[in-house]
């Protein structure tokens, strides 16, 4: 297993290239299973995730080619089984459901089963899938899906937490060749929703309201091949932003949109630093010292879930009290036990967590418990005085391209080891 080892107390400076979203990247890689032509993606981050996506499409009999950030992906006769060896890995993988369920009328998936960062059910995806005349049945930890021909209708999927990502993306493709018009209530707004929506239309779906609660899905025949390029990963911009902050430095990111982060450039500039617009680019510095803010996540246009745990560590930094709620996953939190170990003065209180700012972390050997966690820590490391050894960065390597090598970029001390011992 790899690790980090990382010497803080170096500003960042410099420039840095946004990748393309992973969270964007997994549905759209899954849409491709909806026509039997061949598809162009451009800007694919080179990920485990997005590699685990391609093994995937694999096994259900794509053929795929994977180089330079260009994915073709030919899915002429495939099969709609999804073993559990595969989908446990990748909670994402879930959304090959829609995409098998409307290509083949027929889609086994092993139930995904829970993660570290929450219970993740799938109750909204089968709810969908039902309102469309889908039977439904769960046995021997698959869940089996059905029908004789999906047919649109009214879907609400807001659940306990609010809408659903995965779950809208799953509707959504499973009505684009469904017959007649199909309407999800209370569905996600985020960005990689839109973006999942502007392929398919490529493909010769017929989607409106993308990005809004409705969204509406009028059925067709057939899908053809498309080509798309997907938008830049807000939550890598984010985490640099969050970075050039926590150190002290000024980056400069090329090609992040800073319409899809204004909740973060929002809470960034409450705690002191300033994200301003320069060109094509976005150019993040402090304006005065660091100061407390509160963040409660939320579902888009609301603070992300998936940007939480990286504030948490530059909220560390600010002297005075901060309160991060988190609202949409319960135990995302496995961070904080670890920033502790950094010298990190942090409480939690149900679901929040009480932030006592302004200790100053000094290096140690911490242990990555999910993606963003790791992120998290990368950034209170970058911070700290001292080195820092990161464990199990094979989490880090799921979501962001390339971390180590970026940060170095920027002049971060930072080296890619093997674990002693691993
Ligand atoms: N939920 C239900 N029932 C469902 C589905 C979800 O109750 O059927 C609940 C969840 O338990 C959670 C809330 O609804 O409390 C929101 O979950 P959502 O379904 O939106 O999450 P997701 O679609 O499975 C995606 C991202 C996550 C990101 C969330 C929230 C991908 C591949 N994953 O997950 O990304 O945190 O949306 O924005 O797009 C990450 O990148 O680190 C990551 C975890």
């Amino acid at each position: 297993m790899e690790s980090f080892l990382i010497k803080g107390g170096v500003p960042l400076h410099g420039e840095v290239a946004i990748s393309g979203s992973k969270n964007a990247a997994l549905p759209i890689m899954a849409a491709t299973l909806l026509t039997d032509e061949p598809c162009i993606l451009r800007r694919v981050p080179d990920l485990s995730d997005t590699r685990f996506m391609v093994k995937i499409l694999e096994s259900l009999g794509a053929t795929a080619r994977f180089e330079g950030g260009t994915l073709t992906i030919h899915a002429r006769k495939i099969k709609g089984y999804a073993d559990y060896d595969l989908v446990r890995k990748m909670r994402g993988s879930i959304c090959i459901a829609g995409p098998l369920l409307a290509r083949l009328k027929r889609a086994r998936i092993s139930l995904p089963g829970g993660c570290i960062i929450g219970a993740r059910p799938i109750n909204l995806h089968l709810k969908g899938f039902a309102a469309l005349g889908a039977k439904i049945k769960i046995e021997g930890g698959y869940v089996e899906a059905s029908v004789r021909k999906l047919t649109g209708n009214s879907v609400f999927l807001g659940g306990r937490a609010g809408p659903t990502v995965l779950g809208t993306a799953n509707v959504m493709m499973a009505a684009t060749l469904g017959e007649g018009v199909t309407v999800i209530e209370s569905a996600a707004c985020e960005p990689e929703v839109v973006d999942l929506a502007n392929f398919l239309r490529a493909m010769g779906a017929n989607i409106a309201g993308a990005g809004s609660p409705t969204i509406t899905i009028t059925g067709v025949a057939k899908l053809h091949g498309a080509e798309h390029e997907v938008i830049p990963d807000r939550i890598e911009a984010a985490t640099f932003l969050i970075a050039a902050g926590a150190t002290d430095g000024e980056v400069t990111l090329k090609g992040a949109r800073g319409d899809h982060l204004r909740a973060v450039i929002d809470k960034l500039s409450e705690a002191g630093v300033a994200v301003e617009r320069r060109g094509a680019n976005l150019v993040a510095r402090r304006k005065s010292r660091l100061k407390p803010a509160d963040v409660t996540t939320m579902p888009y246009a609301g603070f992300p879930t998936d940007v939480q745990a990286q504030m948490m560590s530059l909220l560390a930094l600010a002297p005075g009290i901060s309160i991060i709620t988190e609202r949409i996953f319960e135990s995302r939190f496995m961070h904080v036990s670890e920033l502790a170990r950094l010298g990190a003065d942090i409480e939690i209180e149900g679901p929040s967590a009480i932030v006592k700012g302004g200790r100053p972390l000094s290096g140690a050997p911490v242990m990555a418990s999910d993606l963003r966690a790791s992120a998290a820590l990368v950034i209170a490391a970058l911070a700290a005085k001292g080195s820092t050894q990161v464990t199990r960065i094979y989490h880090l390597d799921r979501g962001y391209e390339g971390m180590d090598l970026k940060l170095r970029k920027l002049g971060a001390r930072i080296e890619r080891t093997e674990e002693q011992g691993a």
